[in-house]
């Protein structure tokens, strides 16, 4: 099963397994692919690469994938390789019910056993929209064979009457307006239109935008990548070079288990803080390191965060969007600025070091990407970790995107058992709550809801509204959108459905948060919560078949980044048994 015959190739590939042999398994798979119109060329030993497209109709963030899926395969073609496009699971974030942080598990689980039980060599992910992007890249670090990542990048910003608008962020202000009398139900239909505009992910610093910026910080996208915009011509060509650096790196390496060390980790977590990144990488980045077998945890999330300061002025923490992002220089800009505090020598998928790939780039626009020494925020702006009574495993709050005056609070806890019963309580203007209360929605945690969904930054109850408070303190084991603002705890851990101490809240005890201390805690002494703790029960499951019976039954908490226990490492890339 030797194959090259071209010199490209120096090692037998995994594909040779089904191409080279001359029995009738081999005749099976040359036969079938023949009958695709594929020739001899496609079975001399040539790198065979997966082109993983989670272009779907459901998933609009990605409507311009087979464009880019084109473009990857040109660059396998043209470097020599037989390019397969496949689909798996698509994610589209502002469909799926109950959250798509639900199938980030089991769209990693298709991307895995797609890639292991193929032909395939290499593999281009093609993703963007939030969870697609993990989800991928979990799958392919299971796998282990050389992979490079293609975010799909972001969408054209939004316009609205001669303003600017971002995904996300004002549409969230939009719909506070609304409920406060600020803005007409007629302006809020006119903005539909005008808000998302174009092919790509979300255009502001959300969950997409993120993990495009961190798969580029880990060194498991192209230089450059992450920024340039999903109808930009420059997207299609970031594309093709992939697909010749597939092709390579079939060959020759490296394997994600070589680029993903615990420095490309640390690395990623700097510039998730200085891009003013969202708290959902908390979550992606430990379940990546989990597939790869990188020891991470959140303090070294909080400490590395600590002293790196905010850099990126970009919604929703700021004022600009991706496209000025890209003008300014894009990642490679964020990189060059943070030099002193990265491991410089981490490789990435070009085949350098993040020292090499950035070492000349331009910062352009000054006022969209800022100087160590004029940051938006000093150090300690970023996700912070809490621990305490309430979170014995932690939680996480995003500074830059709450009120300063906040991040030290004694108040009141207003509890709910459930965010809908949450959401009709916000619309009474009877409702028994000030300014100062803390309020508390639980059971919406990974296995309680299940799936932790973006609800974290509760609407601000009406009549507090009609006072014109914008902000108060809000905790919940679940996540938020990474476009949302607010002074707002999540992830707490363990979550209620498990018996956190979450579930032990009654409404009135005092709750404190003490964010530069890194506390939150529920001032209650022991033996009444002790006495509280004998009375619980856990609430029944809801989902008693099927997928999300076995999230339920294996999902671990927050501060493991959510992955089923049993997914946790990896398989790597044997070629499986042959049955025939
Ligand atoms: Fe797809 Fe925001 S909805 S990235
Ligand atoms: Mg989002």
């Amino acid at each position: 099963m030797t194959p090259t015959d071209d010199g490209a190739t120096g090692a037998a590939l995994r594909s040779s397994a089904w191409f080279a042999d001359r029995g009738k398994n081999g005749f099976i798979a040359r036969s079938h692919l023949r009958a695709a119109g594929l020739t001899d060329e496609a079975f001399d030993g040539r790198p065979a690469v997966a082109i993983v497209n989670s272009w779907s109709d459901l998933t609009p963030c990605h409507s311009h994938m087979r464009g880019l899926a084109e473009a990857v395969r040109r660059g396998v073609l043209a470097a020599g390789g037989v390019p397969f496009e496949v689909p798996t699971m698509s994610l589209g974030e502002p469909f799926m019910r109950p959250t798509t942080m639900l199938y980030r598990n089991l769209m990693s689980m298709d991307v895995e056993e797609t890639l292991r039980a193929n032909p395939v060599d290499a593999a281009v992910l093609l993703g963007g929209c939030d969870k697609t992007t993990p989800a991928q890249l979990m799958g392919a670090c299971s796998v282990d064979v050389p992979t490079l990542v293609v975010t799909g990048g972001p969408m054209v910003s939004g316009s609205f009457r001669g303003r600017t608008i971002g995904s996300g962020t004002d549409l969230w202000r939009f719909s506070e307006d609304v409920r406060a009398g600020r803005m007409s139900e007629a302006e809020f239909a006119e903005a539909e239109s005008c808000i998302h505009r174009s092919a790509g992910h979300c255009m502001t610093m959300g969950t997409a935008s993120t993990m495009a910026c961190l798969t580029e910080a880990l060194g498991m996208q192209l230089s450059g990548g992450a920024a340039v915009g999903a109808v930009d011509s420059g997207r299609a060509r970031v594309a093709e070079r992939s697909g010749r650096r597939a092709v390579e790196m079939a060959a020759a390496g490296p394997s994600p288990s070589t680029i993903l060390t615990r420095q490309a980790f640390e690395n990623a977590i700097r510039v998730n803080a200085a891009v003013g990144g969202s708290t959902n990488a908390v979550l992606h980045l430990l379940a990546v390191a989990g597939r790869v077998g990188v020891r991470l945890d959140l303090d070294d999330v909080d400490r590395l965060a600590r002293d790196t300061p905010l850099l990126v002025d970009l919604k929703p923490s700021g004022r600009f969007l991706m496209s000025e992002f890209a003008d300014a220089g894009g990642l490679p800009a964020v990189l060059r600025e943070l030099w002193p505090m990265l491991h410089t020598d981490a490789l990435t998928v070009d085949g350098t070091t993040v020292g090499e790939n950035v070492r000349h780039a331009g910062r352009y626009l000054p006022e969209v990407i800022r100087g160590r020494d004029d940051p938006v925020l000093p150090p300690d702006s970023g996700t912070a970790v809490l621990r305490g009574s309430l979170c014995p495993r932690g939680a996480v709050i995003k500074q830059s995107a709450a009120s300063p005056a906040l991040m030290r609070h004694r108040g009141r806890a207003v509890v709910f058992d459930d965010v809908e019963t949450y959401q009709k309580a916000a619309e009474d203007p009877a409702l028994d709550v000030t300014a100062d209360s803390v309020l508390v929605v639980r059971n919406a945690g990974p296995r309680g809801y299940p799936g932790m969904p973006e609800i974290g930054n509760l609407p601000i109850p009406v009549r507090l509204l009609e006072e014109g408070v914008t902000d108060m303190v809000r905790i919940s084991d679940a996540r938020m959108s990474g476009t949302s603002y607010g002074t707002v705890v999540l992830h707490v851990a363990p979550e209620s459905a498990v018996g956190g101490p979450l579930a032990l809240v009654r409404d009135g005890d005092p709750v404190v948060l003490d964010v530069p201390a890194r506390r939150l805690d529920l001032d209650v002494d022991d033996a009444e919560l002790e006495h509280r703790r004998r009375e619980w029960s856990p609430p029944t499951p809801r989902h008693d078949r099927g997928y999300s019976r076995m999230h339920v039954e294996h999902v671990l908490q927050a501060d493991q980044g959510a992955d089923l226990d049993f997914l946790v490492g990896a398989s790597g890339h044997d070629v499986p048994r042959t049955p025939f």
